[in-house]
């Protein structure tokens, strides 16, 4: 029996480890071929590991020019996306009077206008035949938390794209996602003893829904999901 991605073409953002990598590896699992892109992934991890339907890539989100060049590429050799997953995030949570200039500017250039030039490279090429455009967002796109002034702009943001593109890809066929997305268990919650790995989602749990998502016919929209460890909010 065919898997439901077969013939598929996906491009994951930030999937040189945690969330993303396993994105990248379930979209393939279930038949697609996928572009896996990171700023550290060219020859490394997912490349070493030869997981079928994978192919690494470089890629900086906040690179316009990068960006376009690798869609371009993508799109010369292997045709349009059918699903752009844009999951590169980066976090910096401290209280808003310690946040720097710049590392508002490497939150928000990451996880917004990186989601923003992605997103834009994608739907020009699915104008076509219609795609999937999967953002990965977080309990602080709809919740205000302390220390999350940065990032909690750049989700809410997400959020806020994640549905213009729905309505400027009503007649195209693009259709946009947000998984709102609570803990889940990755290297950045290394170390803090506080929180148990057992009480949060794995990136297997994300990405089965991203896969999911993925895997629906463009009859169907869905705006947004959100998915918490059993306990909620931690
Ligand atoms: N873990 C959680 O509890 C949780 C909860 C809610 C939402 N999220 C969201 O889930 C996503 C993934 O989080 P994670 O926990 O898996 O984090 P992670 O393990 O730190 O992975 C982040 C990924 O983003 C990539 N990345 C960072 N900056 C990039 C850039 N400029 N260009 C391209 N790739 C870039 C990193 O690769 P390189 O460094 O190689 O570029 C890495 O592959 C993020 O959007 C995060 O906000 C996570």
């Amino acid at each position: 029996m065919a898997a439901p991605l077969d013939g598929k073409l996906a491009l994951v953002t930030g999937a040189s480890k945690g969330i993303g990598q396993a994105i990248a590896e379930q979209l393939a699992a279930r038949g697609a071929t996928v572009i896996a892109a990171a700023r550290s992934l060219e020859g490394r991890v997912l490349a070493d590991r030869r997981v079928p339907g994978v192919i690494p890539v470089t890629l900086d989100v906040c690179s316009e020019s990068a960006v376009d060049a690798l869609f371009a590429e993508v799109q010369s050799k292997l045709g349009p996306l059918d699903v752009l997953v844009n999951n590169a995030g980066v976090g910096v949570f401290k209280p808003t009077i310690e946040l720097s200039l710049d590392e508002w500017n490497q939150v928000i250039g990451t996880n917004l206008t990186g989601a923003f030039l992605c997103a834009r490279a994608a739907f020009r090429q699915m104008k076509a035949a219609g795609g999937r455009i999967i953002h990965i967002g977080s309990i602080a796109d709809h919740v205000n938390l302390s220390g999350c002034a940065a990032y909690g702009a750049s989700k809410f943001g997400l959020r806020g794209l994640s549905g213009v593109i729905n309505e400027d890809g009503k007649e195209h066929g693009v259709r946009s996602t947000l998984i709102s997305v609570g803990a889940t268990y990755t290297h950045i919650w290394e170390g803090r003893e506080e929180f148990d790995a057992s009480d949060m989602l794995s990136p297997a749990d994300v990405a089965d829904t991203v896969a999911d998502v993925a895997s629906k016919g463009l009859g169907i929209r869905i705006d947004e999901l959100r998915i918490l460890p059993p306990q909620g909010v931690l």
